[in-house]
């Protein structure tokens, strides 16, 4: 049987690659029995911080709950900000938390003692340089889906080299995290060599960035960079393929979810060139009227029915079952946006469709697509980290 693949306690912790945690603990904390650690735990009156971590991580190894050291690390990293963490940390005797600190550090450890993915108890999770707002029960993006967003970048910006820009459409857009991180991975344009050094001197963020991205372009092999402004595939060409429009309409059937989108796109700087609707994806086609779209991406709902009785119960209890269950097979909302896209795609044979699913799907998808006469084919499945068939393209035939 197989099993989404990250767990929601820490999943975008880009440092811990983790899998097959969505499978139920097998100590799993009833809610009495949570009551009566928190009696316990209300005890912990200590204002040193670490008397204080250690004995809440402590306390989340007895219950079993995943990642207990990083879950209290980030916890009071989030309380106290990273450098006054730097700062007590191994300090054994000081009394270095207020009262406030201390009462606000045991609060939220409670709450991971209840199995509240970490996420959620912080507010926010980074997903490849981008920190998000993150709020139940909107969907808590994984590290896998980063790779998604990279193998997405990556086709987009070298088959499309020759224009300029690149439209997309998101299905569940969740947090925002894909279709935010795609609009900044696939930004674009044709730049002269003069205009880059005209652009050198002016006062315009947007130009003096591309021309920043001009000089990475050159020395692309001696460095290795990441900004917030500029994070794309780079091209060897003389021009610079730089900070232009890639737009986006993201849909979402939770409320909350485009609403949280929408927070981030804002957060991101990106909202200008995005367009939010909540709707299923069913009665999408009316919305989007003649609007058509050089890709399609999703990490759609996709666990199969026998599949949700095992997971983890930061998820089961907290996010989103509907952004989880995909119906008997994982594949009702895959197969809706399949039946929509070869309205939504523009008519050429680079427009595809990009979706993350479960290990047992992109075979059951090949074989779908060729029972339906759709006018699409199915052109490749890509690998996640842990080297499992995850990620599937579908272009027009
Ligand atoms: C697995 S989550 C993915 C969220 C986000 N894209 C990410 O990767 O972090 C799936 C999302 O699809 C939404 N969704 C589920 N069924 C849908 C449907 N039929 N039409 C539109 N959105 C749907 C859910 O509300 C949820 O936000």
């Amino acid at each position: 049987m197989s099993l989404r693949t990250a767990l929601p306690a820490l999943c975008g912790y880009r440092r811990i690659r983790l899998t097959n945690s969505y499978v139920r603990s097998q100590k799993c904390s009833s809610y009495a029995h949570f009551q009566s650690c928190s009696a316990d735990v209300n005890n912990i009156d200590s204002q040193n911080v670490k008397a204080i971590t250690n004995t809440w991580i402590r306390r989340l190894q007895e219950e079993s709950v995943p990642e207990a050291d990083l879950s209290v690390k980030f916890i009071t990293e989030h309380v106290l900000g990273k450098e006054r963490t730097r700062d007590c940390d191994g300090k054994e005797n000081d009394q270095n938390l207020t009262k406030e600190e201390a009462r606000k550090i045991n609060e939220l450890c409670l709450q991971r003692l209840q199995r509240v993915p970490v996420q959620y108890i912080i507010g926010e999770w980074e997903f490849r340089y981008l920190t998000l707002k993150m709020m139940p029960p909107v969907f808590i993006p994984r590290p896998e889906t980063e790779e998604l967003v990279d193998v997405v970048a990556k086709h987009h910006s070298l088959a499309d080299s020759k224009s300029d820009k690149f439209s997309f459409l998101e299905v569940g857009c969740g947090s925002g995290a894909i279709c935010i991180k795609v609009m900044q991975r696939t930004i674009k344009c044709r730049m002269k060599r003069s205009q880059v050094f005209r652009n050198a001197l002016c006062d315009d963020k947007a130009a003096q960035n591309s021309c920043l991205a001009f000089f990475i372009l050159k020395f692309k092999d001696l460095i290795y960079f990441h900004s917030y402004f500029i994070n794309f595939y780079l091209l060897d060409d003389a021009s610079a393929f730089i900070a232009a429009a890639t737009t986006c309409v993201a849909i979402d059937k939770n409320e909350v979810a485009v609403s949280l989108t929408r927070e981030n796109a804002n957060r991101c700087n990106v909202s200008d060139r995005i367009v939010l609707h909540r709707t299923d994806v069913r009665s999408v086609l009316p919305l989007l009227g003649s609007t058509k779209f050089d890709a399609i991406i999703s990490n759609p709902p996709y666990i199969p029915e026998q599949d949700m009785a095992l997971l983890q119960p930061e998820i089961s209890r907290h996010e989103d079952a509907q952004a989880l269950y995909g119906g008997r097979d994982g594949l009702d909302v895959v197969k809706d946006i399949l039946r929509v896209s070869p309205a939504i795609l523009k008519p050429n044979r680079l427009s595809s469709v990009w979706l993350e699913v479960d290990i047992s799907h992109p075979e059951l998808i090949d074989q779908w697509i060729n029972s339906h006469d759709l006018g699409l084919k199915y052109s490749a499945t890509f690998n996640d980290f842990t080297q499992r068939p995850r990620f599937c393209h579908i272009i027009r035939k």
